[in-house]
């Protein structure tokens, strides 16, 4: 029998438990590991995403070190990836890593460049992508079903109680709504649509110095455009809408992890899709880094480098263009 994939946890924070639990469930993969800057914090995670065989270390490097792991996933606040990516990389360890890769451009092209040269596996961890509906409406828009498309709406925000220690507003942790909520819109966009040629942004930057809201405007060529919001302060629809000249799509919310859509035809008929659960998308990301390890790629045709950077592009263009202080 094969042995099982077997996943390094880097972080013992909210997704890094969320995402256990689902390599836990997935057949053919285990959590072999947790590291943390806790070696207790480490071993309770440890033993209850992956039982007694499951180890906990009090370092990151320590954690891809172990020659249980096969892959590493690093859930670490963003500013935090970086360190912890490469070390991996530099162990020839996989790399499945939360959005965004970094906090800054400069540090994901540092990133995407090292595991290139290198020839080891590295992913962002953008599980929108695997939502088998996003996948459908991507598909859709390919095959011509909507015509051409002419807009993205989307929105991703809600109110969370500014604390300058809290990751979401902390610059020392990468904190603003542009990384960490506004990345989905971003994505989604640029998925439809691929680079635009412009992006304005208008908005608000917090007491931190992070960006506190964020409209986006961005423009291509024959006049495509998306009409995009993110938030820390309001209490946003968290819709989506993809629009063509045949038809438009609406994703429920939140429509990152959305479980319904609904085609509106320009003839007025309209067809629903669903799915059972939004941690499909998880467990898609999963299983995707583990088939493309063992086929011996580097990248993942469905989330490639190039888009990671380009979607990053537009974030940083969108915060420094707000005045939120650069990291
Ligand atoms: N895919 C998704 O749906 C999703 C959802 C939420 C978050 N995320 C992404 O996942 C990452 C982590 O988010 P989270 O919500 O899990 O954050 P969190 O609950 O605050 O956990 C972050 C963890 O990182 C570790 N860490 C390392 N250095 C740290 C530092 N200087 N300050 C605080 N913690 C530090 C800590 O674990 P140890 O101390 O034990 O090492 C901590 O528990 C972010 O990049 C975020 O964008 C993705």
């Amino acid at each position: 029998m094969a042995a099982l994939f077997g996943w390094g946890i880097a972080a013992t924070g909210g997704i890094a438990r969320t995402v256990g639990n689902v390599i836990a469930k997935e057949p053919g993969m285990r959590v072999a590991a947790v590291g943390s800057r806790d070696e207790s914090r480490a071993a309770a995670l440890a033993h209850e995403l992956g039982g007694a065989a499951a180890r906990g270390y009090g370092s990151y490097a320590e954690m891809v070190a172990s020659p249980d792991v096969h892959a590493v996933y690093v859930a670490t606040p963003h500013a935090q990836h970086r360190q912890v990516v490469e070390a991996a990389i530099a162990a020839g360890k996989p790399v499945l890593c939360e959005k965004p890769l970094t906090a800054t451009l400069a540090d994901a092209e540092a990133l995407v460049a090292q595991a290139r040269s290198a020839r080891v596996f590295l992913m962002e961890a953008m599980w929108m992508r695997f939502n088998p509906l996003v996948r459908r409406v991507k598909a859709l828009a390919d095959a011509g079903e909507l015509g051409e498309l002419r807009s993205v709406h989307a929105s991703f925000g809600f109110p969370f109680p500014y604390d300058p220690a809290h990751r979401l507003w902390n610059p020392e942790l990468g904190g603003g709504a542009l990384l960490d909520l506004g990345i989905y819109p971003v994505a989604l966009a640029h998925l439809m649509l691929g680079a635009p040629e412009s992006v304005e942004a208008a908005g608000s930057v917090g007491p931190s110095g992070v960006d506190a809201e964020a409209a986006l405007l961005m423009r291509w060529p024959g006049g495509a455009r998306a009409l995009l919001e993110t938030s820390l302060v309001g209490m946003l629809p968290m819709t989506a809408s993809v629009i063509g000249t045949r038809a438009r799509v609406d994703l429920e919310p939140p429509f990152h992890a959305t479980t319904r859509m609904t085609v509106h035809r320009y003839d007025g008929a309209a067809q629903e899709f669903r799915i059972d659960s939004a941690e499909e998308g998880l467990a898609g990301e999963l299983r995707e880094v583990r088939d493309r390890v063992h086929a011996g790629d580097t990248e993942s045709p469905c989330m490639p480098l190039e888009d990671t950077l380009a979607v990053l592009r537009i974030l940083e263009t969108a915060r420094l263009g707000l005045g939120a202080d650069a990291f």
